[in-house]
């Protein structure tokens, strides 16, 4: 969490300090003042680059380019000599790298983010995608072999980009002016534009909240998208970097004539302070995307597709595909920012038992530190013993644990306190440093505050360490929540080297109360007392309604950030080198100093937005070393590429807003694309107060997201799910479903790790050819079967969502099995009661349940399975379903079982080593016609239902076994 910054940052913009890039001199990280003499910060006279020396090799070719003119030296210093490496990665992956020769520019370490070396079979003849180029001036574009005269997926001429020069977007901001095109390459400038096609269809490029929903804006009406690449701490905003860093995006073309979509991707795999612009200028009819960035090198990847999903499966091949999660982790995860004590947190454990509402994990925020330091718990409010009995109970009951980690460490504040973490550390030589070698100082939390440096030799015996201790005083955690990582600090640069260290005392939280409560609610609820639980929270006081909303149709306002609308303070492009649109200004704003300095060298500004991510890695790698036979979780805040291999997100410090609930699906939908697929938002909300109706309406939708917890804010009325009957009926409707459904999460999960397919989908990803879904984000898919339909406003009982299919694909109630009367290519309206969230089944699939959802994952898994088939029109499905423990590492023992029904008969076939003890118990078929017989395994059985208003046929009292092949045939 992140609270009142703006009241102890000094907003005065900060000089830009800045070190020697790593790579050109390691040793030595001198503060560079930039001096705009230097600068001509204009690139329409940068000359570009001449291509020579080509030489074709078995995997692609390689060749020189060279400055092809007198330097610009725009925002930096023109770089003469660069090298270029294409490589035909794959039949669908291109790689084309283009690099400074003389390798001084920052790369992203293989250690930090590991690629795939070049293959080892020529795929040039063969691939998808080609590589075209002009040798003078160097342009390049990327085309579909099969489509050489279509528009290029990726075009970096001149004269297919529209003609210059073009006015700034927003008179009083110039860098978004623009000029011209040229590729230019300076140390501390980097930039390439490509054509797209007019308002072509874009997602992606995060971590960002847009206004314009999951689909970005291409600037046809205006305003278009400034992504900028700057990781840091702020309370979910909308349209400004925030806390990760994705440079991946997924285009998806859709021809009128033809009727017909197909996907690509592109990946600029840098960790780079960047711009990146998508535009339409006026009058134009070619929109563009071009990068800036502020140094490293331009490492591009191009991916085929041609579906959505393809490009992000193709994506994972080439970043590494996501961790496998534990089975528990799709639990029900309960937190909240300001239990008091170890019995508040206790008593909480039994209050969700006692209301027969699934509690898999319980988590503790900074509550539970002594004085907010990490790896301790307070003696006081929360002594060690009490903790470890309280996590005891826990697991005891099939139940999990998890504490936070903020990533700033307390110093001691003088010669008698005693911080193990601290002391240790500095004997390692783990902490970040000051370009001096002097500690690096900041503020967070506990008051000064060192940063751990994951470059640093030992950082991964040391942090494992710490965990380990902290476990052994009795955290028992069962995975790792990993907070403050951009890396967050309370003020600007290094601003506790050298000071008293005693002078500062840990951030007080007393007198803390929240007054702000969701949109809608009337403001006569504010006379009541707001610091304690009471009605202030319900949906009546004294019989009447708190909401004002008289229609469903409610907007919700946001505040668009135009380019330029003076809401950028620090932002000048006056003063080089180019400043990149951070929206708190300079880039040591809030973070590390773009100074500090890391073991071997590298300064900060190179590999800050990576910080989270070797965060992630080291907090992984330590818990499997920690528990060697179990899989890790970890939930984390800051990310970058690859992240998804060593942790899931959370996606940060949202409102307890209506229009943040509608917001998190295009944000988990997003963190689908980057390879992240564990991801969920703070359910009911995070800051503010939330309501009854605002809880009951998130409790339900979350249920159907990866990430399933409800966390709560430091002084706000309480939420946990049983505070009312209401919210608590509504999540035990929602959990049974989630838990029902958990084979399939699991299943889809396993797909992920194994394949990079998303788990949670836009609904144009399972029907692309669809143009009204392309800015689909008030509903999604779970896998390629289940339709989920939110209810995102307050106030309605009717909900309008859109049944994909054009008409041929039957859709049918998760509920009551029936078939929606759906209408072809517009919005049907479905009824949505309070504590009703609507989903519905596609035909074509094969569903594996538990058939008894019970308390505790375990206890659920200890039970009968049943299936549930969902007929095409013609009678025939296919579905698979994956198994193991849930827990091992993998590679462990496991189990594929395919359903295939064709002609009225069932075939299960089973496949693997994994021992699955529980039978299949029921097996329901939709959309069956009414049969006189059942027939398992050769027999005719008589345990069977037939309801013919909704085509139900239900099996029961089965006992069959997933380990074998079986048959089940209705005649
Ligand atoms: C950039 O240079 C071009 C060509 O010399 C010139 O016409 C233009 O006015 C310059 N732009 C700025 C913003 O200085
Ligand atoms: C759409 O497809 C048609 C037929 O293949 C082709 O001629 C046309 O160029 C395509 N349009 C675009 C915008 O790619
Ligand atoms: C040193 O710091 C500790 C921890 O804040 C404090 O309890 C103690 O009183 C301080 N000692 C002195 C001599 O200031």
């Amino acid at each position: 969490m992140r609270f009142g910054l703006l009241e102890v940052l000094a907003l005065a913009s900060v000089p830009w300090c800045k070190a020697q890039h790593a790579q050109a001199s390691p040793s030595v990280s001198e503060t560079l003042e930039a001096t705009s003499s230097v600068y001509s910060m204009n690139v329409t006279e940068c000359p570009g680059y001449s291509l020579s020396a080509l030489t074709e090799s078995e995997v692609g070719l390689t060749a020189q380019l060279t400055l092809a003119g007198p330097a610009c030296n725009a925002f930096g210093k023109d770089i003469v000599n660069l090298s270029i490496e294409v490589v035909y990665q794959s039949l669908n992956t291109l790689h084309v790298k283009i690099s400074d020769t003389l390798n001084q520019q920052f790369t992203i370490p293989e250690s930090i983010v590991t690629r795939p070396s070049a293959p080892d079979e020529s795929y040039k003849a063969t691939s998808d995608l080609v590589f075209n180029y002009d040798p003078s001036p160097f342009a390049f574009w990327i085309t579909r072999r099969l489509e050489p005269d279509a528009i290029p997926l990726f075009d970096t001429r001149t004269s297919s980009l529209p003609p210059t020069p073009i006015p700034p977007l927003n008179a009083s901001d110039p860098s978004t002016a623009f000029d011209a095109f040229p590729l230019v390459f300076e140390d501390q400038y980097l930039q390439v534009a490509s054509a797209l096609p007019y308002d072509t269809n874009i997602y992606g490029l995060g971590e960002v909240i847009a206004s314009s929903g999951f689909r970005r804006d291409t600037g046809v009406n205006g305003v278009g998208t400034v992504q900028t690449n700057w990781n840091r701490d702020i309370e979910d905003p909308i349209d400004q970097n925030m806390y990760g860093t994705h440079p991946i995006y997924v285009e998806h073309r859709f021809n009128e004539t033809t009727n017909k979509s197909s996907s690509s991707g592109v990946l600029l795999l840098s960790a780079a302070g960047a711009d990146i612009l998508l535009q339409t200028p006026p009058n134009s009819n070619v929109s563009f995307i071009e990068y800036r960035m502020i140094g490293g090198i331009l490492d591009f990847y191009f991916f085929s597709g041609p579906t959505p999903a393809d490009v992000i499966a193709q994506y994972g091949a080439i970043i590494g595909y996501p961790m496998w999660q534990p089975i528990w982790g799709f639990g029900f995860h309960l937190c909240r920012w300001g239990y008091s004590n170890i019995s508040e947190v206790t008593d909480v454990v039994s209050q969700m038992r006692a209301a027969n509402i699934p509690l898999e994990v319980q988590w503790t925020d900074i509550d539970l530190y002594h004085a907010y330091r990490d790896f301790t718990t307070d003696p006081v409010s929360f002594p060690p013993e009490e903790v470890q009995l309280f996590v005891e109970n826990l697991a005891s009951n099939y139940q999990h644990y998890i504490p936070i980690v903020d990533a700033a460490l307390a110093v001691t504040v003088n010669s008698t306190d005693v911080y193990n973490p601290y002391t240790r550390g500095v004997e390692e030589d783990v902490w970040i440093k000051n370009p001096d070698g002097s500690l690096y100082v900041g503020e967070v939390w506990p008051g000064y505050t060192v940063f751990p440096d994951w470059f640093s030799e030992n950082i991964q015996s040391f942090w494992t360490e710490a965990l380990k201790n902290w476990s052994a005083l009795g955290v028992g955690f069962s995975g790792i929540w990993l907070d403050m990582n951009e890396a967050s600090s309370f003020c600007n640069n290094s601003c506790g080297s050298g000071a008293n260290y005693s002078a500062l005392t840990p951030m007080s939280m007393v007198g803390r109360v929240i007054t702000e409560y969701p949109e809608c609610l009337l403001t006569f609820v504010l006379s009541y007392n707001a610091t304690i639980w009471g009605p202030s929270g319900n949906m009546t006081i004294n019989g009447t309604s708190t909401n004002s909303c008289t229609t469903n149709a409610m907007t919700t306002t946001v505040t668009k950030r135009g380019l330029g609308s003076g809401q950028e303070p620090g932002i000048s492009i006056n003063s080089p080198p180019y400043a990149i649109h951070n929206a708190i200004g300079a880039l040591s704003t809030n973070t590390l100093a773009t100074n500090a300095t890391h073991y071997g060298g590298y300064a900060e500004l190179d590999v800050h937005n990576m910080f989270g991510l070797m965060e992630e890695k080291t907090t992984n790698l330590a818990l499997q070393e920690i528990f060697p036979d179990k899989r890790p979780f970890l939930i984390s805040r800051s990310t970058f590429v690859s992240a998804g291999k060593w942790t899931g997100h959370w996606l940060g410090d949202n409102y307890s807003k209506w229009q943040y609930m509608y917001l998190s699906i295009q944000g988990m939908l997003q963190f689908q694309i980057y390879q992240i697929p564990m991801v969920g938002a703070d359910t009911c909300g995070f800051l503010d107060n939330t309501d009854e109706e605002l809880c009951n309406r998130w409790m339900q939708l979350s249920a159907f997201t990866p990430f399933y917890r409800n966390h709560n804010t430091y002084g706000a009325i309480p939420q946990e799910p049983y505070r009312w009957p209401s919210v608590a009926n509504a999540s035990r409707t929602a959990i049974a479903a989630r838990y029902s459904l958990l084979p399939y999460w699991y299943t889809i999960f396993a797909n992920a790790s194994l394949t990079g397919l998303p788990p949670m989908k836009a609904l144009f990803y399972e029907f692309p050819d669809e143009p009204e879904l392309f800015a689909v984000d008030r509903q999604w898919m779970v896998g390629k079967h289940i339709l989920v339909t939110p209810v995102l406003t307050p106030g309605a009982t009717t909900v309008d969502g859109i049944f994909p299919g054009g008409g041929s694909v039957v859709w049918r109630d998760w509920y009551t099995h029936a078939v929606v009367n759906a209408t072809i290519g517009g919005n049907t309206t479905l009824d949505a009661p309070l504590g009703h969230i609507n989903v519905h089944i596609r035909d074509n699939s094969a569903l594996l349940l538990h058939q008894q959802p019970a308390y505790t994952i375990h206890e659920t898994r200890e039970g009968p399975y049943a299936l549930l088939v969902s007929l095409t029109g013609a009678g025939t499905v296919f579905g698979i379903a994956y198994l193991d423990d849930g827990i091992s590492p993998p590679p462990t023992s496991n189990r594929t079982v395919t359903f295939l029904v064709v002609d009225g008969t069932l075939s299960i076939k089973s496949g693997g080593t994994y021992d699955v003890e529980q039978k299949l118990s029921t097996v329901t078929v939709l959309g069956a016609k009414q049969p006189s017989s059942v027939v398992v395994n050769g027999e005719e059985v008589h345990g069977w239902a037939y309801t013919a208003s909704i085509e139900e046929l239900v099996v029961s009292d089965l006992a069959i076994s997933l380990e074998e092949d079986s048959s089940i045939s209705w005649k």
